[in-house]
């Protein structure tokens, strides 16, 4: 996948903005605060339908404007897909999608179109926080993957959302009904999420040796929930509802099902949260990220795009080069405050970021 153009309008620092970047690898250097962050920001919006900073749509609108737009075009082996991403600040007024210059009618058309993996230093969230870092992990993957997940999974959280309503107030007739919602999306999310833990595995496995370079150490993600072993999700999940119904009208809330599900992390059998050190939770985060991206081109057949937002400054000389050597064939996108983080890469251009425009300085 290669982007043609990358178009901006009213969006975060940028008032106006075009870019076409080359084959390989485009580097954006800048000051603190430049808007670097912000251009990979545009495209994981055209990707995912929304940041990868902030729940808010209306913080990516330019200070002082009603709209943004963003418009990302890629070219793929099937043909060029366009996609565009319109955000009002008005609160009654949705985002809209455009797919090839129509307007999607709901937001889920996006996904599979443009996509994309970023790496940020955020990234070790993903190995020391909670669950919910993870379940986002495989979320975000998932949706890009097809677009019947995002669906099977706005439908689970609307279900659980009421669920746990009812639960806080008095009158629970409507239990039964939300309990099928829930029983019926869970099946493609614990489906999904549990073949891709095994697939990530697999790989996350060999990106763990090569970029770590210690041949002793075994990487292992396994997914964790209560649905984790069970041949027909939907019957158990039902099952597991009633067994903890009365749990969950004590404590006001639902116990049992996907939501609360986890991948486990493991360093030669010991727990990553509790024994890693930070070498090692960076160099598993970066495993993690480099399998995600080997799932979505496996499903695509071809590469998704390369955002790496300011990691390199994080990685020693040689786990640096191994990196960008993994993904030699794609086209990146990479933000850095000082040329000197670049020693090992092989940028195809260079673009200095500054007061809302970008200006060559090499290649
Ligand atoms: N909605 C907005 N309207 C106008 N300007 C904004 C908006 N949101 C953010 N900015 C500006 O964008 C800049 C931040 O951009 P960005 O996060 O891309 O910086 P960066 O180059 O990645 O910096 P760093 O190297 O520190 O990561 C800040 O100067 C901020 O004031
Ligand atoms: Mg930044």
């Amino acid at each position: 996948m290669k982007i043609l153009s990358l178009r901006l309008r009213s969006f975060r620092s940028y008032e106006q903005l075009q870019l076409c970047p080359p084959d390989g690898v485009t580097v954006l250097v800048g000051e603190n605060g430049a808007g670097k962050t912000n251009l990979l920001e545009a495209v994981h919006l055209c990707c995912l339908g929304k940041s990868h900073r902030t729940g808010n749509d209306r913080d990516m609108i330019r200070s002082g404007a009603d709209s943004a737009a963003v418009q990302l075009t890629v070219k793929r082996e099937d043909g060029v897909h366009d996609v565009g991403v319109r955000l009002y600040e008005a609160q009654r007024r949705k985002k809209l999608i455009y797919i090839n210059g129509k307007t999607a009618p709901r937001i889920g058309e996006l996904f599979g179109h443009a996509t994309a993996v970023i790496f940020s230093p955020e990234d070790l969230r993903t190995v020391r926080d909670g669950p919910e870092v993870r379940r986002h992990f495989m979320d975000m993957l998932l949706c890009q993957r097809q677009k019947s997940y995002f669906y099977a999974l706005q439908m689970y959280t609307a279900a659980l959302r009421h669920r746990n309503a009812l639960l806080k107030g008095e009158d629970l007739r409507q239990l039964d009904a939300w309990d099928e919602e829930l029983c019926r999306a869970a099946g493609p999310l614990v489906q999904c999420r549990r073949a891709l833990a095994g697939e990530l595995d697999r790989c996350c496995r060999d990106h763990y040796l090569y970029i770590g370079g210690k041949d002793d150490e075994v990487f292992s993600v396994a997914y964790r929930g209560h649905l984790e072993n069970s041949p027909d999700v939907y019957a158990d999940m039902r099952r597991g509802l009633e067994r903890a119904r009365e749990e969950d009208i004590r404590r006001q809330t639902t116990t049992f099902g996907p939501h609360r599900d986890d991948l486990n992390l493991t360093l030669s059998g010991n727990d990553m949260r509790a024994f890693a050190s930070q070498g090692q939770v960076r160099t598993a985060a970066l495993s993690m990220k480099l399998a995600a991206f080997d799932a979505l081109e496996k499903t695509q057949g071809e590469p998704p795009l390369l955002l790496l937002d300011d990691v390199l400054s994080e990685l020693d000389p040689e786990r640096r080069r191994r990196l960008l050597g993994r993904v030699k064939h794609v086209q990146t996108l990479l933000t850095c405050t000082d040329l000197s983080d670049l020693t090992g890469a092989d940028p195809a251009c260079i673009l200095k970021v500054e007061n809302g425009t970008l200006t060559e300085i090499g290649g």
